[in-house]
């Protein structure tokens, strides 16, 4: 059963009503079909197809890296795992840097990926491409604060936004351009608790915080990070399970096992009437080997 109980896939609409109602909003990034599937299946309303792939999945050093199609592939696939999440594909770096490209590009996460809306980083300096999204129909969810797209200009650190009074101020003013240029939710990445809290007050579109503090309408994380699978958690991130050391145990469990010749085991293995892999071999009764390697009968009942 969906937040919202109906069948339908989940639309904006849907999670403007769990604003409405003042219900926190759950959502997470996912890259592959398999975690959509459980995710959806957990009842997380919102899935976003981070530009956060390009480090957590596809091993590039950072988001900058990564391209339209790599974008529209990892949407798809979240697309087809998933029946009730709103799927939010991330526009990438240099993908939305005119009304033009902005609608373009947004069109094909829907039209070729099956998304149902995009997100694009940037306050007042985006919002004019956002309205251009917005205006062809397309739903739009803002991010501000860190902003990694822009890491370089922001100083190449990542860096809590916003600390200072003009910073917060102009933090203000990126999270009303978003909301004027009619987005439906906004990301705050990286953002004080408190500020986080006042932009939240003054919106009446949700806010979805990742390390921004409770005071947000939702919360967003990467999912790598809330399964415990990468090698670092920033500190805005709690890991709800362990899966590296998980998945680190079942490699070695494994290769153990080939190697000692345990694995595949009868309950592994499928067998034959051994008459008819004689015949198939042209070998009489006689003829018949022993043992195949590693010692496991050919003609044995398995
Ligand atoms: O790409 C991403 O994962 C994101 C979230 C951190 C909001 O933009």
């Amino acid at each position: 059963m969906s937040a919202t109980g109906s069948s339908a896939r989940l639309t904006i609409q849907d999670i403007g009503k769990l604003y409405a109602d003042g219900q926190r909003i759950p959502m997470l990034t996912a890259y592959d079909y398999p975690t959509a599937r459980i995710l959806d299946e957990a009842g997380v309303p919102m899935l976003l197809v981070g530009d956060s792939v390009a480090e957590v999945m596809l091993g590039y050093e950072s988001t900058l890296r990564v391209s339209m199609e790599e974008m529209l592939h990892h949407t798809k696939a979240v697309v087809r795992g998933s029946e009730r999440a709103l799927v939010v594909a991330d526009l990438p770096f240099l993908s939305y840097e005119t009304p033009d490209q902005a609608r373009e590009n947004a069109g094909r996460f829907l039209r070729e990926g099956g998304a149902q809306a995009v997100k694009a980083e940037g306050g007042v300096r985006s919002a004019r491409n956002m309205e251009a999204i917005i205006r062809a129909g397309i739903p739009v969810m803002g991010h501000i604060g860190w902003t990694p797209q822009a890491k370089l200009g922001m100083g190449g650190k990542v860096r809590v936004q916003g600390k200072t009074r003009e910073a917060a101020q102009r933090l203000l003013s990126d999270a009303l351009a978003v909301q004027e240029a009619g987005a439906f939710a906004i990301v705050l990445e990286l953002v004080p608790a408190p500020l986080a809290a006042a932009i939240t007050e003054r919106l009446r579109i949700p806010t979805i915080g990742i390390g921004a503090g409770a005071g947000c309408s939702g919360q967003v994380q990467v999912v790598t990070d809330l399964l415990g699978l990468g090698s670092f958690v920033p500190r805005h991130a709690r890991p709800y399970a362990h899966l590296r050391e998980t998945i680190l145990e079942a490699a070695r469990a494994y290769s153990a096992d080939v190697v000692a010749g345990t694995f595949p085991g009868p309950a592994e293995s499928s067998t034959m009437d051994p008459a008819v892999l004689d015949e198939a071999l042209g070998r009489g009764e006689l003829d018949r080997a022993p043992a195949a390697p590693f010692g496991i009968p050919l003609d044995r009942d398995l």
